[in-house]
């Protein structure tokens, strides 16, 4: 198989998703070349990934693709596995033949959510469910595939597309009366545009020691804080027109198929230091967020 060429492009994989399109946007502002797939290329398999990186020669290899249904996936553990823990290591083995660079994303939940201290890289992992379970297993597949790769565990990832909780919020106070949000899981929001800004720069730098890092924005809350800033925040720019009640509810009053992590904090202190990445306060980000949700329509 071909080496890569400092003409090389980057490979989007995945490029139909939340964090995807604003990574894409990201490296197209730095005009850096890109190539891009979603499920046509499926990276569970290793016949199609050989066939896309023979014809495209990529020089970094950004994996945005992953089974994200996080409840869903208790019940449908195969694919949760197959996408989220075969898929990596299927991405680092080809990439090892090339000299590609993987970028690569896991989350919070391959933690046990124990204690209230910021999780360091080098903690002991412990996933609670399925999804935890398998992105887990991507992580050390790549790992074991490969040394050359960046994986960033990230944690309530939001953005203008897709399904996340800011969304959901706002539509829900357009809805009710009144919202129950959870305030005893305290972590803290990742805003796309920013993880995929800190992203462009990486790959336009093409420095920094490979491994895994943590990221997310500024500020440790709990989603009942996240909601009121969602509802402060929405007010300001006029997607909602009513301030709605938020009521703190425990994690025992809201029941869901996966468990989830009660403490979700991230150290940046290597993300920071190692990688020189921006990490912004959580509330700015979220400011910047609506202008450029507002600039959409608000679109769902
Ligand atoms: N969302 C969060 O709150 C969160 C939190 C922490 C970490 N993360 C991680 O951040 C990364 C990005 O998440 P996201 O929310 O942006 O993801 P997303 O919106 O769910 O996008 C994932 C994309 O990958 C595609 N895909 C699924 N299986 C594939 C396969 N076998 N081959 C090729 N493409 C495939 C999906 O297609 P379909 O839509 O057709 O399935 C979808 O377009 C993921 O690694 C995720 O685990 C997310």
């Amino acid at each position: 198989m071909s080496k890569v060429s400092r003409q090389s492009p980057v490979w989007l994989v995945g490029s139909a998703g939340m964090l995807a399109g604003d990574i894409l946007e990201e490296l197209h502002k730095a005009d850096f070349p890109c190539v891009i797939s979603d499920r046509e290329v499926d990276i569970t398999d290793i016949n199609q990934v050989r066939a896309f990186i023979g014809q495209r020669h990529p020089a970094w290899i950004i994996n945005a693709a992953a089974y994200t249904a996080v409840d869903q996936a208790e019940k449908e553990t195969e694919s949760a596995f197959a996408i989220n823990g075969l898929g990596p290591g299927v991405l680092g083995a080809v990439a090892a033949q090339t000299g590609a660079t993987i970028v690569h994303f896991s989350t919070d939940y391959v933690f046990d959510g124990s204690g209230d201290r910021p999780w360091v890289e080098t903690d002991s992992t412990g996933p609670l469910s399925v999804y935890g379970r398998s992105k887990l297993d991507g992580e050390r597949r790549l790992a074991e595939a490969t040394d050359r790769y960046f994986t960033f565990r990230i944690s309530w990832l939001y953005g203008v597309r897709g399904k996340n909780f800011v969304k959901t919020m706002v539509r829900l106070f357009r809805e009710k009366p009144e919202l129950r949000v959870i305030s005893d899981q305290i972590g803290g929001p990742t805003w796309a545009r920013g993880l995929a800004r800190n992203i462009a720069a990486l790959v336009t730098n093409g420095k920094g020691n490979p491994g895994i890092y943590h990221y997310s924005d500024a500020g440790y809350i709990s989603w009942f804080d996240f909601a009121v800033g969602i509802r402060d925040a929405a007010l300001a720019v006029g997607a909602i027109d009513r301030e709605i009640s938020i009521l703190p509810i425990p994690t025992s009053e809201y029941s869901l198929p996966a468990p989830r992590p009660a403490n979700s904090r991230f150290s940046h202190d290597k993300v920071r230091n190692q990688l020189g990445f921006n990490v912004l306060p959580w509330r700015s980000n979220l400011d910047a967020f609506f202008r450029e949700w507002k600039a959409l329509d608000f679109r769902p």
